[in-house]
């Protein structure tokens, strides 16, 4: 990441996200803020979605994974747990769609200073008011203790809490990733959806060369894919971190349940996970 800058990719998954609804009308998440806050010309987005053949991929995946954090979300509600921690937000608009306002549900988005306050003026220009249980949280995951900066936000370290941290494990360090899941770990009872990428090697030939392509173009702008795993090896890191129920959901899987009202989806093999994790018995 650029310091004092917002991240570029943050952009550029809200284009997949608005994309979906225009192509896909929203089939998988929709999210009727999605272009609200992004503030773009419909045809730049629809050029941004055709600007590669393989995009669709990244569509189904971003939309797919949003999906599955938001349903696993619904159910740990209605379990019972009333705080929501979003990981590296970006422009997620989860807190502005939030279906369970009426619980007393506090949600902290957590994110690089810089995107943050890219997304507060991006919120303020749309003229969208920050609902009351949103709590804004700037951290940097890589130098910061996202415990200690929750804690201040006014986050219960002894109530249970469900975090959600899609598109960001990638681009953070071994390090960091595995300080971030011990502090999720040591909240009782606690829950999290995350997405990783695995080696190039496990995606099909042609998605190999968009991989190198995107590899190429996030050098450019200083963020870097810094975090592979492979899938054994991801649920032995979540083991060694203290989390017992593991559900990994592959690309495969992706792609079949969600991927018929994807339009245009390409076909290839891509390396990319879903991960439910929790700390105590998650009750699908
Ligand atoms: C690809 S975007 C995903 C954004 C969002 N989760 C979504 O799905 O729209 C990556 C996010 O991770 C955040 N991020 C990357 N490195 C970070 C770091 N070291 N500390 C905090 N946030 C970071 C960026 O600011 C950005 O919001």
């Amino acid at each position: 990441m650029k310091p004092n800058e917002p991240s570029r990719t943050a952009l550029m998954i809200a284009r997949q996200r608005t994309a979906h609804q225009l192509l896909d009308h929203g089939s998988i998440l929709d999210d009727p803020f999605a272009l609200k806050i992004l503030h773009e010309d419909e045809k730049d987005i629809l050029q941004f979605a055709n600007a590669h053949p393989l995009a669709s991929i990244g569509r189904l995946f971003t939309a797919a994974r949003s999906r599955i954090a938001e349903d696993a979300l619904s159910g740990a509600v209605e379990r019972g747990i009333r705080q929501i921690v979003i990981l590296g937000a970006g422009l997620d608009t989860f807190a502005l769609r939030n279906p369970h306002g009426a619980l007393e549900i506090r949600i902290y988005e957590v994110d690089y200073p810089a995107t943050q306050a890219w997304k507060r003026e991006r919120l303020a220009e749309a003229q969208i008011a920050v609902p009351p249980w949103l709590i804004f949280v700037p951290v940097d995951f890589e130098r910061d203790n996202v415990g200690e900066k929750l804690v201040a936000a006014g986050f219960q370290q002894n109530a249970p809490a469900f975090f959600t941290w899609l598109g960001v494990v990638p681009y953070l360090t071994q390090d960091a990733v595995g300080r971030t899941l011990d502090y999720v770990a040591s909240i009782q009872n606690s829950e999290v959806v995350f997405d990783y990428m695995e080696p190039p090697q496990a995606f099909s030939e042609e998605m190999r060369e968009l991989v190198t392509k995107r590899t190429e173009e996030l050098e450019k702008m200083d963020e870097r894919w810094a975090s592979r795993f492979e899938s054994a090896g991801m649920r032995a890191f979540l083991r060694s971190h203290g989390f017992s129920t593991i559900e990994d959901i592959g690309f495969q899987e992706i792609a079949s349940r969600f991927g018929s009202v994807v339009q245009g989806l390409a076909s290839g093999q891509a390396g990319l996970h879903v991960v439910h994790a929790g700390t105590g018995r998650i009750i699908p």
